[in-house]
């Protein structure tokens, strides 16, 4: 993996249209101060607001290096999908890249390995960046399941995707996320390590691994020096521009 950090903010269903143009006001305003300015080439920066907001931010983003995408999207762009979302949609309007298999959408919408294939091809296909998501519950940890579980997120979830087309990987441990338990920096080296060997048995190993479960600005440095962590999805920590800034600059 390249030394290319990417900070990627999931705002769940958090803020309206106005409050996504007020934060990147004052994201933007902040950023063009410090990062951009600093020519920071270094780190790439994705939004993935809810819904409703993507025009919104779409709008708002439209001069600046920040990308955007989706949370979900289904997994064709057209047709008889009543409440779905299109990812040729998400790119008409400028979007990047799509979240895919969120622990929340795996659990509480039972979003199943086929169907997060099948939209992982798709958003491939049209030319977006799956952000595809895996993680293990803390039933699955303690019982030594770990590596299975994310063998078979990684080998179902991957199955139909194409390795020389961009991807990005998500590693969230379900314990972890937004309850404010962080997994410790042993528990990440581990299961960061058997992540790229996984991802690697399925010619992957190119693709960014991200590690998400309430990162905050006081932890966000020393998670990013362990190796195979090429950066972050944020949910809590993302929603005020200061604190998402903050892990950014980590
Ligand atoms: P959190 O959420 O940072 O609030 O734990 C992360 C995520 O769900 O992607």
């Amino acid at each position: 993996m390249s030394s290319k950090k990417i900070f990627a903010a999931n705002w769940k269903l958090h803020k309206n249209p106005a409050q996504t143009r007020e934060f990147f006001k004052n994201f933007l305003s902040e950023a063009s101060k410090s990062l951009f300015a600093s020519s920071n080439s270094e780190s790439e920066i994705y939004f993935f607001p809810s819904a409703i907001s993507l025009e919104a931010t779409s709008q708002s983003l439209k001069d600046s290096p920040v990308k955007f995408g989706s949370q979900n999207c289904y997994s064709l762009s057209q047709g008889a999908f009543t409440g779905e979302i299109s990812a040729q949609v998400v790119k008409d309007i400028g979007g990047h890249s799509v979240l895919i298999g969120h622990s929340e959408r795996r659990k509480i919408f039972n979003e199943v390995d086929q169907l997060i294939a099948d939209k992982v091809a798709h958003v491939q296909s049209l030319g977006l960046t799956p952000l595809f998501c895996i993680g293990e519950t803390l039933e699955e940890r303690e019982s030594n399941k770990v590596k299975q579980v994310l063998e078979t997120q990684i080998r179902m979830g991957l199955s139909k995707a194409d390795s020389t087309k961009s991807l990005i990987v998500a590693y969230e441990p379900v314990w972890a996320i937004g309850t404010g338990k962080i997994a410790s920096s042993a528990q990440v080296k581990e299961t960061h390590q058997l992540v790229y060997d996984l991802l690697k048995s399925v010619s992957f190993e190119k693709s960014a691994i991200l590690y998400g479960g309430s990162v905050k600005p006081d932890n966000s440095k020393e998670l990013l020096q362990i190796p195979h962590v090429d950066g972050f999805l944020v949910g809590g920590a993302s929603l005020e521009p200061l604190s998402f800034m903050a892990i950014v600059r980590s």
